[in-house]
């Protein structure tokens, strides 16, 4: 009730209540849409968020400076199913859900699990030699690629291209370095053989025996010895002190996510990462990027020394809901609903906000959290504080929704007829009964509104409907939306 009336407030600033009903009566009676309507709708809705994309710049006098940790490794991007089937491992009965993965029943059972619903979904394999197998098979599909990958070089590689200076933490083969940027310094150890992520990717209706996608989305698998380690943060800290930056991400954790660390090992190294995020200037903003964490241990040592040292967060619908749980003293979540409505997503994300904020009162140390930003495939959306250092937040938003559709479907130009819009041509702001909705205009398709202390600010995807990449998308959309706040 009380975040009615202060919605009721906020829209006043725009028109009375009775303009307010009249849109509201002529969007219940409009006719559903059909063919050139809806083109007309989506190049409408195009041509706005490029609008509100372009209202801010980047800083291009004085580069904004941002340090990105930690970790990479080389991409090997395949059709999840070709290589399944190249590898001769039939479609299992029985999907479940498995922390790690040591052998290819478990991989196909855990593979399962995730592709109906069109799930994202990362795990480490404990079993070298099904590792091995996996990426000799995967050579050998027509049409593979290799790509620069992990959360901390594509975010990196992202907002050098948006006008950053960077700084990134990272251990990568001397190839690799010639392959970044000139504005990326990166911080780490030269290796000789960088760690394979090995990328399954299936469009949106992919079927694997009795198993149909759902949407478009990867399964990856990982077996790295290098990132678990953190191994770049000593010459990252090292470096960070002249560096200054503005804004400092940490990402790339969950690659320590069922790692067999010896004991204590992997308490050491957050200790190291808490230490190094606590002692960043008042001056430098922190952001955190979540992931597919399913290791309890692992997540409750984030939640006591990283979280806390962060005033941003980044995630997407599967991550919030699994935070939120922990958050609540549950257990981990492992799969959420894949498309799930706004209002469902603008609860958790309150919810979570308050109870961060409430913890870090009670605490009395870290930071408060001043931005939350959710990306999902229908919608972007973002929660930021009123009055804290993060600005620009209607465009960040529009431009987190533009990046969606440019990095899914691999061009920088968006293609109207290779988009659909999936989000109801209205949303509730919340499940609660009584409350209001949102008309999706088309010539402001992002709606902002104050609530509390913070505002919120939702914006409609152009969902990609010629994928060319799911993976990846999260750190291309997250650094997007960053780049515009600092
Ligand atoms: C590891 O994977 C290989 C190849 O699939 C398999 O032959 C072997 O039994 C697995 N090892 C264990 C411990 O499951
Ligand atoms: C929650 O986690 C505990 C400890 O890992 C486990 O024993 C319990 O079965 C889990 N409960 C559910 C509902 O998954
Ligand atoms: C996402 O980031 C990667 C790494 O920088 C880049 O190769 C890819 O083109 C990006 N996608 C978009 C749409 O910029």
């Amino acid at each position: 009730m009380a975040t009615e009336a202060r919605l009721g407030t906020s829209f006043m600033k725009y028109g009375t209540v009775t303009s307010l009903l009249v849109v509201l009566v002529a969007y219940w009676y409009r006719p559903p849409l059909q063919g050139s309507e809806l083109d007309g709708r989506l190049d409408a809705v195009l041509s706005s968020l490029l609008r509100a994309e372009s209202k801010v710049g980047v800083n291009d006098v004085a580069r904004p400076k941002v340090a990105i940790g930690f970790g990479g490794c080389v991409d090997l991007i395949v059709d999840g199913v070709d290589l399944l089937n190249k590898i001769g491992l039939p479609p299992t009965d029985q999907p479940l859900h498995h922390d790690y993965i040591k052998n290819a029943e478990q991989l196909a059972q855990s593979f399962a699990y995730f592709f109906a619903p069109g799930a994202a979904s990362e795990r480490f394999v404990m079993n070298e030699t099904l590792f091995s197998l996996l990426v000799e098979a995967s050579r050998e599909l027509p049409g593979n690629r290799w790509a620069v990958g992990g959360n901390a070089p594509v975010m990196a590689s992202r907002m050098a291209a948006e006008g950053c200076d960077v700084l990134l933490g990272g251990s990568f083969s001397t190839d690799f370095n010639d392959m970044f940027s000139q504005h990326i310094m990166v911080a780490g150890n030269t290796l000789d053989e960088p760690d394979i992520h090995l990328i399954m990717e299936y469009p949106s209706g992919a079927t694997w025996g009795p198993y149909t996608s759902r949407r478009a989305n990867r399964y990856i698998v990982h077996s790295d010895d290098h990132n678990p380690y953190l191994d770049s943060m000593g010459h990252f800290e090292e470096k960070l002190q002249d560096f200054q930056p503005d804004l400092l991400v940490v990402g790339g954790l969950q690659m320590m996510d069922n790692f067999p660390f010896k004991h204590g090992e992997r308490e050491a190294l957050l200790g190291h990462l808490s230490h190094l995020m606590s002692s960043a200037s008042a001056e430098t903003s922190v952001h955190f990027e979540m992931a597919s964490f399913v290791d309890e241990g692992l997540l409750s040592d984030l939640l006591e020394l990283v979280l806390p040292h962060a005033d941003s967060l980044g995630m997407n619908e599967q991550e919030l809901p699994n935070l939120l749980s922990l958050f609540r003293g549950a257990n981990v979540t492992v799969l959420s609903d894949p498309n799930p409505r706004v209002a469902t997503v603008l609860d958790q994300m309150r919810e979570l906000y308050r109870l961060v904020n409430e913890e870090h009162r009670e605490l009395g140390l870290g930071r408060a959290l001043t931005r939350l930003h959710v990306h999902t495939l229908a919608f972007q959306a973002m929660i930021v504080t009123r009055g804290s250092q993060w600005k620009n937040t209607m465009s960040a938003v529009a431009k987190a929704a533009l990046t969606a559709n440019r990095h899914v479907c691999g061009s920088p130009d968006i293609d109207p007829s290779k988009a659909r819009l999936i989000m109801d041509e209205s949303f509730s702001v919340s499940a609660r009964t009584g409350s209001h909705r949102i008309p999706l205009e088309e010539s402001r398709p992002v709606s902002c509104w104050d609530e509390d202390d913070y505002q919120i600010c939702v914006a409609p995807v152009l969902v990609c409907t010629e994928v060319y990449q799911t993976a990846g998308g999260g750190d291309n959309i997250s650094a997007a939306g960053l780049v515009l706040q600092i």
